[in-house]
């Protein structure tokens, strides 16, 4: 994701009601809001529209096998989070959904789920590929444009289970984001973020002033294990837990590959990867 660096002000609005523009890219002020989503039933009519959407982030299928164009496989992934076989009669609130790969998965299993997005354009996010999936999956699930540190349990509700994946490392105030969740949060939230500091001893997050986390400007912080599992608990839930991480010989024969392949710094390679922590209420 490219994105141009604001001051954190400038990242959290308050509310975003009006149509937004950026570089060709434009978001609608109604998430679903998108021309010419009648009549896809046809695989080459949905293909069609499929590749006319600017940029996609998840590849996920679709119903007559048509695949959507990310270069994310959320489904190779999906084992790691940790969701339920069956969410029948649970509410799911996915923040950060983009395309909506987990949002459809929680629904396919038996949730209500509420989808949040900032659908930015400036960074190169909108919710056209959303709107196509939501209609062609005749979905049921409510977009909600709104930013995470804007959740309001009063206006948006509480959920039994709630996504936040792939965003934490996004924010300039990943704490308050974990503050605004556990407010919105009834039972369990699920947090999958990169993640750096594996061999220090004690709680540790890395600070990427430039792009140098996945030479990505857009990435501030990535927490190990023991600090994300440390700032749930601060941020009011009772409980959490490290569900997912790498493991150690595999971790290892990453950062020799890297080493060998790249010239990529070992220890950098061992200390940085992906987490998934599940935190209770
Ligand atoms: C790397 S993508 C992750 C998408 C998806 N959750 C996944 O794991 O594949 C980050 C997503 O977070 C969204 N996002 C960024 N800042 C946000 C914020 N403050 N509140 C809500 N969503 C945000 C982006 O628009 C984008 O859709």
């Amino acid at each position: 994701m490219v994105e141009l660096r604001e001051p954190p002000a400038a990242a959290h609005p308050a509310s975003i009601q009006t149509p937004k523009e950026f570089g060709g890219l434009r978001q609608p002020a109604s998430p679903l809001d998108w021309p010419d989503l009648d009549n896809l039933d046809h695989p080459a009519a949905l293909q069609a529209r499929i590749d006319r959407v600017p940029v996609w982030h998840h590849r996920y299928q679709l119903p007559g096998g048509v695949w959507t164009k990310g270069p994310f496989l959320p489904g190779d992934r999906l084992h790691r989070i940790g969701l339920p076989e069956r969410l029948d009669g649970k509410t799911v609130l996915d923040v950060g959904a983009w395309d909506g790969f987990y949002t459809f998965e929680c629904e396919r299993r038996g949730a209500q789920v509420t989808s949040a997005d900032t659908w930015n354009p400036e960074h190169l996010v909108t919710s056209e590929g959303y709107a196509i999936a939501h209609r062609v999956l005749k979905s049921r699930a409510k977009p909600v444009q709104v930013s995470v540190h804007d959740l309001d349990p009063a206006v948006h509700g509480r959920f039994d289970i709630v996504l936040f994946l792939g965003v934490l490392y996004h924010l300039t105030n990943p704490f308050e984001a974990l503050q605004k969740l556990r407010a919105v949060t009834k039972h369990t939230l699920i947090v999958e973020t990169a993640s750096d500091m594996r061999l220090a001893s004690t709680p540790a997050l890395g600070f990427y002033p430039g792009s140098e986390l996945e030479n990505d400007n857009t990435n501030w912080f990535a927490p190990n294990a023991r600090a994300l599992e440390g700032m749930c608990r601060a941020a009011g839930f009772r409980e959490a837990k490290l569900y997912w991480q790498m493991s150690l010989p595999k971790a290892i024969a990453r950062a020799g590959y890297r080493l060998v392949r790249l010239g990529a710094n070992p220890i950098k390679s061992f200390n940085r990867g992906r987490i998934v922590v599940h935190a209770t209420v």
